[in-house]
């Protein structure tokens, strides 16, 4: 064998190797794809779909400095029903899977809260 002939074959390994990722992706369709969630309880959010979607974290901010800053536990959501201002109590009530409904987003993203070291996910929600 040449060394032309070597080097081009080298090449060509090198090139496979460094696209295996995109022959895996079409391979399993995924890659683009939102994660699959776990469908909610209820009829709607505390908020709508698309401010929950982009800014729950934010919401979740206000929740926290409403209840440990003011005191004031009650949220009241556009549709006029109250909510208890809980992560695990009211979010987690109905998304009962933070592991097939957070979660999902979060490790597809690449995001960890770091909350669940102090608020507890309640066994049979895990
Ligand atoms: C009363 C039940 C209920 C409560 C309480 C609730 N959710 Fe939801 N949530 C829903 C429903 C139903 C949807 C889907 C809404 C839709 O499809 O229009 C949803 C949608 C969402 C979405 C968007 C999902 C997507 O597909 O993009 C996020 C994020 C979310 N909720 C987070 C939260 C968080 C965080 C809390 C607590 C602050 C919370 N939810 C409290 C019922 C609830
Ligand atoms: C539709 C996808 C999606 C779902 C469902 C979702 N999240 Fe998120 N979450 C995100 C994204 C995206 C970010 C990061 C946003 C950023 O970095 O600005 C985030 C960030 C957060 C943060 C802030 C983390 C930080 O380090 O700043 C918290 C807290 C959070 N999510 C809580 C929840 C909880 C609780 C649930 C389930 C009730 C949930 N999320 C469901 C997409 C999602
Ligand atoms: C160091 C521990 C700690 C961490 C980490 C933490 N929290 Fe909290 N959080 C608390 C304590 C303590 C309270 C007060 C509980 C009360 O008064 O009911 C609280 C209250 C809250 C409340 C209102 C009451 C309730 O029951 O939910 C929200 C909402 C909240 N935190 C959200 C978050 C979010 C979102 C994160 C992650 C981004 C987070 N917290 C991380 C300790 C923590």
């Amino acid at each position: 064998m040449s060394d032309k002939r070597n080097i081009i074959i080298g090449v060509i390994i090198f090139i496979l190797l460094m696209t295996i990722p995109i022959w895996l992706n079409l391979a399993t369709g995924t890659s683009t794809e939102r994660p699959e969630l776990e469908k909610p309880k209820g009829d709607a959010c505390v908020m709508d779909k698309e401010y929950m979607t982009s800014y729950h974290m934010d919401l979740l901010n206000e929740w926290r400095e409403e209840v440990v800053r003011n005191g004031e536990r009650e949220h009241i959501a556009p549709d006029g029903k109250k909510y208890d201002r809980s992560l695990t109590n009211t979010c987690l009530d109905c998304h009962p899977s933070k592991e097939k409904f957070c979660d999902q987003c979060h490790n597809y993203l690449g995001v960890k809260p770091y909350c669940w070291s102090c608020h507890i996910v309640p066994e049979e929600f895990k």
